[in-house]
């Protein structure tokens, strides 16, 4: 089936697409994204998207084109023609195509942002094998630049982290900075020790994820201990469990760091727990 994209502020079958080569996203990775996830139809943290949306943008100094209900009401209309029942949506904004390359920002009188949506179904996403078996890891380097809590579009590291885990037969790649952990390719990291969840602390070292946000605050309502500080390589490695939390993944079992496995190698029980929590109580509250 060919999917329906939006551009611009039309929607068109993905093969129509057309941007410019003077988008700045092609040429500078001058723009930002945001990833939606849609269960049963509807979405999931919306208004967390949005507003984590709104801030990239802002810390960017690019106008936002659409306020909230033109957003949401394009997340829909995407939804709906693509005939999405699990999946999610993507979206991305750019500086726009000022008709040349030029390392000063256009003028945004004259040049408008670039946005593009598009759907890709997943139909396992809630009920992944993945999540079964656990994911293993490997720690590299972080060398991000040092405004990560930007949503940019500058995922070159990231894709490269990604196929240095595939390549030594792990799933993903957790990045370290001075000694600690800083988070997962496309997720936040967590570790588990005596019943503590220990997660990295927000600052623009770390995207601060919308998936965390939710699970942090339904760990504490579940009366679980939530510790948001460092943690070195060692501290993961010798921890009970693991998991990492992206908008993609809701909450994923880590089994396995560098090669040493943790616990028993499969999937802890507070990680089990707190993905069925996010599952049950985000479906409950998508829009
Ligand atoms: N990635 N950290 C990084 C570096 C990420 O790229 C992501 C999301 C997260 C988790 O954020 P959230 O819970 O809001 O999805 C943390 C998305 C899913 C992606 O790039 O596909």
């Amino acid at each position: 089936m060919t999917r329906i994209v939006y551009v611009n502020g039309d929607y068109m079958p993905e093969g129509d697409a057309k941007i410019s080569i003077f988008d700045r996203g092609f040429l500078m990775a001058d723009g930002v994204y945001e990833v939606t996830t849609v269960i049963d139809g509807k979405l999931i943290d919306f208004e967390g998207h949005f507003t984590r949306l709104e801030r990239s943008l802002g810390e960017l100094d690019i106008a936002n084109p659409m306020d909230r209900d033109a957003w949401l009401e394009v997340h829909r209309q995407l939804v709906g023609q693509n005939a999405v029942d699990q999946g999610m949506i993507y979206l991305q904004v750019t500086r726009g195509a000022p008709g040349d390359r030029d390392f000063v920002f256009p003028d945004p009188d004259t040049t408008a942002p670039t946005v593009v949506l598009f759907t890709q179904s997943n139909p396992a996403l809630v009920d992944s094998p993945k999540a079964k078996k656990g994911i293993k890891v490997v720690t590299i380097d972080d060398l991000r630049w040092g405004r990560r809590d930007i949503k940019t579009v500058q995922l070159l590291y990231p894709s490269m982290g990604k196929m240095m885990a595939i390549k030594q037969g792990a799933d993903d790649a957790w990045m370290v900075q001075d000694g600690a952990i800083t988070e997962g390719t496309s997720n936040n990291a967590y570790i588990i020790k005596d019943g503590k969840i220990v997660t990295r602390a927000l600052s623009n070292d770390i995207l601060h994820g919308i998936t965390r946000a939710a699970v942090l605050r339904f760990a504490r309502e579940a009366q679980m201990r939530v510790e948001e500080r460092n943690f070195t390589v060692e501290e993961a490695k010798s921890a009970d469990e693991a998991f990492v939390t992206s908008a993609s993944t809701f909450v994923m079992p880590v089994v396995s760091i560098d090669g040493t496995e943790l616990g028993t190698g499969t999937p802890g029980p507070l990680a089990t727990r707190l993905r069925e929590i996010y599952i049950e109580e985000s479906r409950k509250a998508a829009i």
